[in-house]
């Protein structure tokens, strides 16, 4: 089992989620502006089961999604992290970094912050040593495919994929997906 390792950057605080984090993430994804490229929106008892699985996560594997507090300003603003993908690709196995955020904290760097201080985290990680990191979302989603392009992550049209979690026809399905792969030592 093992504990979610906190972590801080030059304005944010990455933590486990708790149990009060409930309320303002089912708002988030709840909110449409945000869940304009995902499917959705979710419920309330979608929201729960979605915090139950991030905390389950992080004891399976040791990384996961953290909560994004920016302390000062707001306890909770979404989440940042790591994660194994539960579906089969012809990418996976493999380790995703993602991010979702309030719409009233979009542009100001908070994820690309948050998610400099995952892809740090991955790369240090021991067990499991990452030798690549993914990213994925629907062409459409600008602001997410610029964050990945912040970071580093490249883009190779050849890599493209339907999501095997949507049904044919679904306007989510096709994704793009970026990778990057660990530095030099
Ligand atoms: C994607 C998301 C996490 C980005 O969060 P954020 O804190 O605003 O990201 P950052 O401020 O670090 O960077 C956003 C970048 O997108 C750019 N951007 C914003 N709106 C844009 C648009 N419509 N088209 C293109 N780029 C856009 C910003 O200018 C900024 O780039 P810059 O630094 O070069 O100016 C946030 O928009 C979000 O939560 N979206 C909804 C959930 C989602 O789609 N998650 C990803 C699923 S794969």
């Amino acid at each position: 089992m093992s504990a979610v390792a906190e972590r801080r950057t030059a304005r944010l605080l990455l933590r486990g989620f708790r149990g009060d984090d409930l309320e303002p993430l089912a708002a988030l994804n709840a909110d449409p502006a945000v869940m304009e490229h995902l499917p959705g929106p979710m419920t309330l008892q979608d929201s729960a089961a979605q915090l139950a699985r991030f905390r389950q996560h992080w004891e399976e594997h040791g990384f996961g999604w953290w909560a994004v507090e920016v302390p000062g300003v707001a306890p909770f603003i979404g989440w940042v992290g790591l994660a194994r993908p539960r579906f089969e690709a012809h990418f996976t196995p493999c380790v995703e970094i993602g991010w979702r955020l309030a719409a009233a904290h979009w542009n100001q760097g908070y994820a690309t912050e948050g998610a400099r201080e995952a892809l740090r985290f991955g790369w240090a990680l021991e067990s499991p040593r990452l030798e690549e990191i993914v990213a994925f979302t629907v062409p459409a989603n600008h602001r997410s495919r610029r964050v990945m392009e912040k970071l580093g992550l490249l883009h190779d049209p050849r890599d493209d994929f339907e999501h095997p979690r949507l049904l044919p026809g679904h306007p989510l399905r096709p994704h793009v997906l970026y990778r990057i792969r660990r530095g030099p030592a």
